[in-house]
């Protein structure tokens, strides 16, 4: 299961905020994520948004008396005990101060206690309360403790004003809890380079040549593997997708660029995924000025950029490619995958329905030197788990070999 959160036990605490409604929905995400939620409501909590509310997405009743007797023996701590993660969003001043303070007096906080699964704080009050010096000394004495403080926005408030306080999105959230639950993964450990995006080469300060690579395939494997446990580089063109948390993000532009971005990253990495669409020609002499209109021709001399990943040697690292072709796929593809010396290629056909730039989805073939397996549609979180699967056999082979003695010896 590639997913962190799928089948754990989270507990949603919700505090007396504007921002409980959103809570609803990260209840819901986290159900669609296969997660079993149970949620706690501070008394006043449920002023702003009914229990029912929760219940009818987690199916399971929700915890809003510490003194309940109708509840579950000691609920607040049977809860606390079997938990996984602990999501206190939204968490007010009060909530906050209660958590850092240690208080007890409801069943929210008494479960913080209780459990030793790991807290999630998602603040939300107006900005005034966020920056006053107690808040930010209760939130820097939850981080000291080993919570994740998942910060809040800026925007619009309940007050009117706009500033930050406005609590993170479900999302943000739900990729907070992946990378905290997926540390132990099956690629904990192990380095991981992911390049993405089209790279851009300048013809002047306005005016670029790139290609349709959208970046969507690279920051998909770069968030699974992530997820898995693995430490991430990912080197990225630009492009439209937001930044991921838990990643070592390096933006670059050119070719040139990225070339030198991967050999800095190199020292101690495991596996290279060149999912990045290089430009295989750069313009021979960019110029500082824009280029005016003046009617005539305008030839442009392109020089070729040198092969990124066929220049990476290194006899330990993973070196994974991408084939994007129109025409006989497999052929070009086997071609690649032995010009540049890798251990894996993808191929995938951009003209194929579901394929193309900008999808979300992807018919992928994965091809090595034992042969080719071909996947169907899939999206493409499924196909970069798919890819990690075989890259992980491909490093646990490797770690057997230089475990054994009786392995290949060196010349
Ligand atoms: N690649 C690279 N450096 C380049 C061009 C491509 O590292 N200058 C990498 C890509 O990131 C991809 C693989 O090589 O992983 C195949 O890229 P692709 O564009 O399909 O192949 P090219 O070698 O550029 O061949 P062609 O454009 O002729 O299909």
């Amino acid at each position: 299961m590639s997913d962190p959160v799928a089948g754990k036990r989270v507990l949603l605490g919700v505090s007396a905020s504007i921002a409980a409604f959103k809570a609803v929905a990260l209840a819901s995400e986290l159900v669609k994520t296969s997660a079993i939620v149970d949620v706690i409501m501070t008394p006043n909590a449920t002023r702003f948004v009914a229990p029912l509310s929760f219940e009818a997405i987690v199916h399971r009743p929700v915890l809003t008396d510490l003194f309940d007797p109708q509840a579950r023996s000691i609920a607040h701590v049977s809860l606390g005990t079997e938990a996984d993660a602990y999501v206190i969003a939204p968490a007010t001043a009060d909530c906050i101060a209660g958590l850092a303070l240690g208080l007890a007096h409801d069943a929210l906080l008494a479960t913080a206690l209780s459990t030793r699964a790991p807290l999630f704080v998602a603040p939300a009050m107006e900005t005034l309360m966020l920056e006053h010096p107690a808040t930010q000394a209760n939130l820097a004495t939850l981080r000291s403790r080993g919570a994740t403080v998942v910060e809040p926005e800026s925007g619009r408030l309940a007050s009117g004003r706009v500033g930050r306080g406005r609590m993170a999105e479900p999302a943000e959230l739900i990729e907070a809890l992946r990378i905290a639950l997926g540390r132990e993964g099956d690629l904990a450990g192990r380095r991981v380079i992911v390049t993405a995006g089209g790279t851009q080469e300048p013809i002047d300060p306005v005016r670029l040549i790139s290609n349709r690579s959208s970046g969507k395939m690279g920051y998909a494997i770069a968030n699974a593997a992530r997820d898995r446990g693995a430490s991430v580089t990912l080197i990225t063109a630009p492009t439209s997708i937001p930044i991921p948390r838990g990643v070592d993000v390096r933006t670059v532009t050119t070719a040139l660029d990225m070339q030198r971005a991967i050999h800095a990253s190199l020292a101690g990495a495991d596996v290279l995924i060149m999912a990045a669409a290089v430009s295989d020609y750069r313009v021979a002499s960019p110029v500082d000025h824009k280029i005016k209109r003046d009617g005539e021709d305008l030839i442009l001399r392109l020089i070729p950029n040198p092969d990124v990943i066929a220049g990476v040697k290194s006899e330990t690292l993973v070196k994974v490619g991408f084939a994007a072709e129109t025409d006989d796929l497999l052929i070009n593809a086997r071609r690649k995958l032995e010009a540049k010396g890798l251990d894996l290629i993808v191929a995938n056909d951009v003209s194929a329905p579901g394929s193309g730039f900008g999808s979300d989805t992807n018919q992928v073939t994965f091809l090595d030197q034992a042969g080719s397996e071909v996947l169907p549609l899939m999206s493409k979180r499924e196909v970069a788990d798919r890819l990690l699967d075989r890259i992980l056999s491909v490093l646990q082979q490797r770690d057997a070999g230089s475990a054994d003695p009786s392995g290949p010896a060196s010349p």
